[in-house]
């Protein structure tokens, strides 16, 4: 067996031994998740990483949607039909396998959904692309086709744009779910850190929350990350690849 898959072995041996002495498991996730189903991350180094194309104050912000609501819709749909081409890889189906996990995700995306995890049983910290809302919180929701996402539009209930139900950068997150995260990262005794730069707060700060009351950290990811410095374990490679092995 050459070095590299022997070491590899071993690190995958560390690593279910790790999750076997733990109940309370938490998955925190990112783009990296969703990448090998085809679906751009943020930062990556790869030309396809979406803020190295777009910049995220003119796209991803109030400030971008009042400045031109319609360049924003149609970015979002574009991303939709992406999504709607998709499907769950590897490692979202390593996941959904395990009721057990707790899945708080940054991803906007329903793949871990569709993979089969309980609709309830996902976090998502920055909200649901599937979704419009209201851009003035009336409380109109209403989910989309993604394949075929509707146009800039008005709310049916107090006529201010309508725009993808997703937490824009200077947004708060949605509290049901932030106090959800809180609350299992706080509880867990292994936090899985699965496909995130964990650049982005106050979602990064997950990990250090789970670290602070003695949990374990264990990292799968492409590269270093900021997650790096909080690891006990880290595992380097795609997600689809480490997580299937990990989790059966
Ligand atoms: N397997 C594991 N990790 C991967 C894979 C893969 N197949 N592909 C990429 N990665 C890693 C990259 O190395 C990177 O560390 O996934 C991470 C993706 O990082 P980002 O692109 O920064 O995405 P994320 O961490 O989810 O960003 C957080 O920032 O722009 C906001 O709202 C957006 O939710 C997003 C938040």
């Amino acid at each position: 067996m050459s070095q590299a898959i022997s070491d590899r072995e071993t690190a995958l041996q560390h690593a279910r031994e790790l999750l076997q002495t733990c109940d309370k498991i938490v998955c925190f996730s990112g783009a990296g998740l969703s990448a090998e189903s085809g679906i751009s991350t943020f930062r990556d180094s790869d030309e396809n990483a979406l803020w190295s194309r777009y910049d995220p104050t003119q796209l991803a912000s109030p400030e971008g949607f009042a400045a031109d609501p319609k360049l924003v819709i149609d970015w979002y749909n574009w991303r939709r039909r992406i999504i709607a081409d998709a499907a769950p890889n590897a490692a979202h189906q390593a996941l959904a396998a395990r009721s057990d996990i707790v899945q708080v995700t940054q991803n906007v995306d329903d793949l871990l959904e569709r993979a089969g995890c309980k609709p309830e049983a996902v976090f998502h910290l920055h909200g649901h692309i599937t979704h419009d809302r209201c851009h003035q919180r009336c409380g109109f929701q209403q989910k989309v086709d993604l394949a075929n996402p509707p146009d800039l539009r008005s709310c049916p209930m107090c006529d201010a744009p309508l725009r993808p139900a997703v937490v824009w950068f200077g947004e708060s997150l949605p509290q049901w779910a932030w106090q959800q995260s809180e609350q299992h990262c706080l509880a867990a005794d292994c936090l899985l850190v699965i496909g995130t730069s964990a650049s982005v707060y106050p979602a990064a700060g997950l990990i250090q929350l789970t670290k602070a009351q003695g949990g374990k950290v264990l990292v799968i990811n492409t590269q270093a990350s900021g997650a790096s410095a909080l690891a006990d374990m880290e595992l380097i490679g795609p997600c689809g690849e480490w997580l299937p092995a990990l989790l059966s």
